[in-house]
Parts: C-alpha cells; sequence; structure tokens
C-alpha cells in the first residue's frame, strides 16, 4: 500500500488538513451519546482493511510532517526524549518491534534485514540506510529509543514494572495534551494519573493498573482517548504553553469550524520480551470540526457528548474557553435523531 506523504505543517501557518480518506478513517471515539471515563482496554486485534487498527503501528499520510514536528521540538527541547540507564535493554526491544512491524506492513516504505546481530535498516520516505549492530549504541546516530521513534508516528513510553506498580523510567514525548515527561519521569502509575479528575474515585486506575501488570508478551491492547485542540498543533506541552494556551482565546462562533480540533489518541500497550517492560504508544489523530461533520452521525454524536460532558472533565480537558460555543456550533449539525450503539 503506497501512502502519499503531505507537505505540512503542525505550527505557524498550520497547513495540517485531512484527506478524504484520512477523514474516513479517522479513530472516532465514541460509541454512546454520552462520555465518562472507564477501563477501556481491548485486545490490539488486527483492525479492518485501511483502518488505523489494521497494523500494530498505524503510518499515514501525516508521518512526514510528523517526523519533521519531531524533530524541531527535540531540537528546541532535548528533554522531550528522556531514559534512565536501566532501561536501555527496553530500549533496543522497542527498535525490534517498532521497525518489524513498519517493515512487515509497509514494505513499500521499510525493509529490515537481519543477519545475526547485523541488521540493516532502509527508511525509503526518510531517506535513511542504516546498517548497525543490534544491542551495540555505538552503531547508531542516537541511542536506539530516540533513533527509531525520530522515525516512528506517536509517543511513546517505556514502563519498568516492579514493586506491583508500573514506573515510567523512560519515554520520547513531543505531542502530548498537556502533561510533560521531564515532569513525570520517574514516576509510578499512580503518581502520573495523580491530576486525572473522577477516575480515580471509580476504581479506573486501580482495575488498569492491576490488568497491565499481568499483560503478556505477544497480546497487546489498546484504548482510545480524546481531547480537544485549537489550531491543529501537535506539541501542546506545559514547556510550551505560552505559545499554545493564548490560542484558546482566539475562537470566535464564526471559527469553530476551522480552528476546534477533535484530539484522539490510540493508545497501545505491549509486554516486551527481554526486558518484561512495557511499551505505551500514543498516537494523536486530529480533525477540524469542519471535516468532523462530513460524517453526520458523527457530528450529532459529538454534539450529544459535549453538551452532556461533566463539568471536571470540560475543566482538566481545558475546553472551559470554548466549549460552550463549540456545542452551538455542533447544535447545528445535530437533527435529533436517534443514534444507534456503536460508531
Ligand atoms: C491521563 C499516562 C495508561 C486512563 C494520563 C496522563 C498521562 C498518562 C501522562 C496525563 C495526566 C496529567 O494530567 O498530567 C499513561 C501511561 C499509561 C497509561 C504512561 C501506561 C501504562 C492508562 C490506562 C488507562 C488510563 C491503561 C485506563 C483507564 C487515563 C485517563 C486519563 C489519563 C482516563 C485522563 C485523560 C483525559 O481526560 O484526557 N495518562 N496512562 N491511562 N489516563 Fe493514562
Amino acid at each position: 500500500m503506497t501512502i502519499q506523504f503531505k507537505q505540512e505543517t503542525f505550527r505557524d501557518d498550520f497547513t495540517f488538513s485531512n484527506s478524504p480518506e484520512a477523514i474516513r478513517r479517522f479513530p472516532f471515539p465514541f460509541d454512546k451519546d454520552e462520555y465518562m471515563y472507564a477501563v477501556n482496554i481491548e485486545q490490539h486485534m488486527p483492525g479492518p482493511a485501511k483502518s488505523p487498527f489494521e497494523f500494530p503501528i498505524d503510518i499515514d499520510e501525516h508521518y512526514v510532517a510528523e517526523m519533521q514536528d519531531r524533530a524541531l521540538v527535540l531540537k528546541e527541547d532535548p528533554l522531550r526524549c528522556q531514559s534512565l540507564p536501566h532501561m536501555i535493554t527496553a530500549e533496543w526491544d522497542l527498535l525490534e518491534l517498532l521497525m518489524e512491524s513498519m517493515a512487515k506492513n509497509y514494505p513499500e516504505h521499510f525493509t529490515l534485514t537481519k543477519d545475526g546481530d547485523r541488521w540493516r535498516w532502509v527508511n525509503r520516505p526518510l531517506g535513511i540506510d542504516q546498517s548497525f549492530t543490534f544491542g551495540d549504541v555505538s552503531t547508531l546516530p542516537y541511542p536506539p529509543m530516540e533513533y527509531v521513534t525520530r522515525q516512528c508516528q506517536g509517543d511513546f513510553c517505556l514502563l519498568d514494572q516492579r514493586h506491583d506498580n508500573l514506573w515510567m523510567d523512560s519515554g520520547i514525548v513531543t505531542t502530548q495534551a498537556d502533561w510533560s515527561l521531564d515532569f513525570d519521569i520517574g514516576m509510578n502509575f499512580m503518581e502520573w494519573h495523580a491530576p486525572v479528575p473522577l477516575a480515580h474515585d471509580l476504581g479506573v486506575f486501580e482495575r488498569a493498573l492491576k490488568f497491565l501488570l499481568n499483560l503478556q508478551q505477544g497480546r497487546p491492547v489498546r484504548r482510545l482517548n480524546w481531547t480537544m485542540t485549537i489550531n491543529p498543533r501537535l506539541d501542546t506541552s506545559p514547556e510550551n504553553y505560552h505559545k499554545w494556551g493564548k490560542d484558546r482565546t482566539t475562537v470566535t462562533p464564526e471559527n469553530v469550524g476551522d480552528k476546534v480540533h477533535l484530539r484522539v489518541e490510540l493508545q497501545a500497550l505491549w509486554r516486551l520480551p527481554r526486558s518484561n517492560a512495557i511499551v505505551f504508544s500514543i498516537r494523536a489523530y486530529m480533525i477540524k470540526m469542519e471535516e468532523l461533520v462530513t460524517v453526520p452521525k458523527w457530528g450529532r454524536r459529538l454534539h450529544r457528548v459535549l453538551r452532556g460532558l461533566k463539568p471536571e472533565l470540560v475543566e482538566y480537558k481545558g475546553l472551559s474557553r470554548y466549549h460552550g460555543m463549540t456545542v452551538d456550533w455542533l447544535s447545528k449539525h445535530d437533527d435529533g435523531a436517534p443514534t444507534s450503539p456503536g460508531f
């Protein structure tokens, strides 16, 4: 499957947009007219052809532009990629997982050949041809996690498992919805989730952690999470809040359709073979309201979800300033027809 990679930006002039095919495959996350936190974890099984769930690692038309944006973020702020020394085996595990998956499922774009520990990686969209020795960091231009994730869409955290908890001891995080790896590094599952409202009292995190501690190799799982972003900006980090926070004040009833984006995170988790660590991938998909309502059932449903969203979630997700305007705008796309469960 040959993908036409787009030239586009996620900052300054914001030329990002979705092609009609990208709109059709958007991972719309709401299966009901209302939304509340839950342990929404399912097996990461191959999904329908051309959907973001078809392959374990999804590469799409935004690949090249996203990798350029990641390089810019890392240049400005190297602390977006951090790894504690004991995570080096997990880093190699991650490199293997991503290279194998990308080469197997997108052979026109990526090739991996192995001769024992001597590996050769060819990445055609980014013009890379690298021979290296698996397990020998001196043979790569970056440490293994940074090397491979500069070439793979989505953020990645590597979690060490000890004392019946998961510890965020490594990660590369450049496309995050307002949280900081530099702040969270070394924290455990309950600590980094501390700011999330309501979910702790519902027992969501206790159950999710218990489930993840038993995650088996070869049986990855996934979940969807969502928020909203003004302008198609990938890097909405606390570190850069001074650049994007003010965007929230620029929404008007006239520009909602263009400025307000639904941002969906496809999050997947794998147990890694050598290190016994877990990798947590966070792949962000964005769609502006004008694009979203081209699928009438999505416009209808998002209107209802946002209209009924609990104030604690409106506040935590940072929607307060433009929530009302967005609900009003979407109401014109809700004819009141009943919706059926599912997507
Ligand atoms: C939010 C990381 C797994 C549910 C967050 C945040 C981080 C994070 C950094 C932002 C917290 C903040 O405001 O600073 C991770 C990592 C995971 C993981 C590294 C891998 C083990 C899960 C799982 C669940 C979950 C399995 C399942 C219930 C949530 C929810 C939020 C959240 C509900 C709030 C999201 C929102 O409203 O936008 N997570 N998480 N997380 N996480 Fe996780």
